[in-house]
């Protein structure tokens, strides 16, 4: 068994020492012969940059590792690895491009910047002939994209539904078992640290596109970045959705889905109904889940802990791992270019759809939403009054329609002097 101070040293520069970075020295100064034993490699925190130097990280950083520099940690030529945990986009960018050009891997768990400039920051890694890793950049802990990546490699996937966001899946869960309103639940998550004071890059799905498009990448080998993720939020859920959504036997998650239709991609982020019955409708809290649809393979789902410190640097140090053992061996891990992908439209969507619409209550209304439904060729599986509604609330849920179908019943629906208000749509997904 090789000891301590016989295995192959490499030196970690780690940029930001907060939630993850912290966890990360700890993980990797707290048992260092354990690690040697497992790894075969004595890795060591080089340098640890940070903001503001005076603040207490506890965690024990090695003597003279702490600075203020992250430019200079780039370019120590004692720092073999660089591990970028401060988030952002820049100076993100710029550091890693800069350490990647310098033949240094770089393990990254920053999503915002992977989701818009994974193709730039990939392609600098295949030039430089050395790894750019970012497990930890969607569920946190959850392997994920090296199980995409490697063990899945043969697979035709079909299709990828997750629950990615931890925190609007907290608020959905207490809407739904405790039967909270959306800003009770939201105010429950804050005050427990799940949401941010400013929760809007959560609840309305940016988070959760950012990783879409992530996860739509790897799986498909194509070049999906966020702008071509359609997006909706939570924001718009009701109680009396989710109190109709539990009488009709689903749960109402923010699901993020890619799948692959024909040469095409589709990529969305927004809340659906799923049967309750599904295994990602028992995703409870603030976990997350990936649920995958293969050709071979059938369904599988890999679930655990979305974010957080100790679970975000598990994935960083699984890839740091990795990118060591390449590095030692002179060269990188597997990472093939991404071919140009063809992004299907959203108003391409065939789905059933769930419908609320507040009327009048008078004779008459009932021919006339309906008629709207028909004049565009949509199909209703169900229509029901909500008798626990104060107004006159329809609900009704289609056969497969297709959305630009759907949103021109919306639009029409709208315009009727019946209808005093469009209330939520939602899409039906995961039957059959
Ligand atoms: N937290 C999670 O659960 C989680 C999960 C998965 C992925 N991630 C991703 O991991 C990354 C880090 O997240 P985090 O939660 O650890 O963030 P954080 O707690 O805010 O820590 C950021 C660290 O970076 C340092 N930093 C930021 N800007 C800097 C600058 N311009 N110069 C020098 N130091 C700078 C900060 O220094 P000071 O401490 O001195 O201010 C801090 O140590 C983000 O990309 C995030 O999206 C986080």
């Amino acid at each position: 068994m090789q000891t301590v101070t016989e295995a192959p040293v490499v030196r970690v520069g780690v940029l930001g020492c907060g939630t993850v970075g912290a966890a990360l020295v700890h993980l990797l100064v707290e048992k260092p012969e354990v690690m040697t034993e497992r790894t075969g490699l004595r890795l060591e925190v080089a340098r640890v940059a940070v903001r503001n130097l005076a603040r207490e990280r506890g965690v024990a950083i090695p003597d003279g590792a702490l600075t203020d520099d992250l430019h200079g940690v780039v370019t120590d030529p004692d720092v073999d690895v660089i591990v970028e945990v401060i988030g952002g986009i820049e100076p993100a960018r710029t550091l890693i491009l800069e350490a990647l050009a310098a033949g240094k891997p770089v393990i990254t768990a920053n999503k915002d910047l992977v989701a818009v400039a994974g193709v730039e920051l990939v392609e600098a890694a295949v030039a430089a002939g050395v790894d750019l890793l970012f497990e930890a950049s969607v569920g946190g802990g959850i392997p994920l994209i090296r199980p995409l990546r490697e063990s899945l490699a043969g697979e035709q996937i079909r299709r990828i539904m997750g629950i990615v966001n931890g925190t609007t899946n907290y608020v959905l869960t207490r809407m739904t078992e405790a039967g909270a309103s959306y800003g009770d639940a939201l105010g429950e998550a804050q005050a427990l640290g799940f949401a941010e004071s400013d929760p809007t890059s959560d609840v309305e799905g940016f988070d959760a596109a950012n990783k879409a498009a992530i996860l739509a990448s790897i799986a498909f080998g194509v070049k999906v970045v966020t702008a071509d993720v359609y997006r909706e939020g939570i924001s718009c859920v009701t109680a009396a959705d989710i109190a109709f959504a539990t009488r009709l036997g689903y749960v109402i998650k923010l699901l993020a889905i890619a799948e692959r239709v024909g040469d095409e991609v589709a990529v969305r982020v927004h809340p659906a109904m799923i049967p309750a019955t599904h295994p990602l409708a028992s995703v409870r809290e603030s976990f997350n889940a990936v649920f995958i649809e293969g050709e071979a393979v059938g369904d599988l789902m890999l679930y655990g802990r979305g974010a957080g410190g100790g679970p975000s640097a598990s994935a960083v140090l699984g890839d740091l791992i990795d990118a060591s053992h390449n590095l030692r061996a002179g060269g990188m891990g597997r990472a093939s270019a991404l071919g140009q992908a063809q992004i299907r439209s959203i108003d391409e969507l065939t789905s059933q759809y769930y419908l609320s619409i507040d009327v009048e209550d008078r004779p008459g209304v009932l021919a006339a939403v309906a008629g709207a439904f028909g004049d565009h060729g949509v199909s209703i599986r169900s229509m029901e009054q909500d008798p626990l509604a104060t107004e006159a609330r329809l609900i009704f849920i289609t056969h497969l329609a297709r959305e630009s179908d759907i949103q021109a019943t919306i639009a029409v629906l709208r315009e009727l002097e019946v209808v005093d208000r469009i209330g939520s749509l939602l899409r039906v997904v995961g039957e059959g």
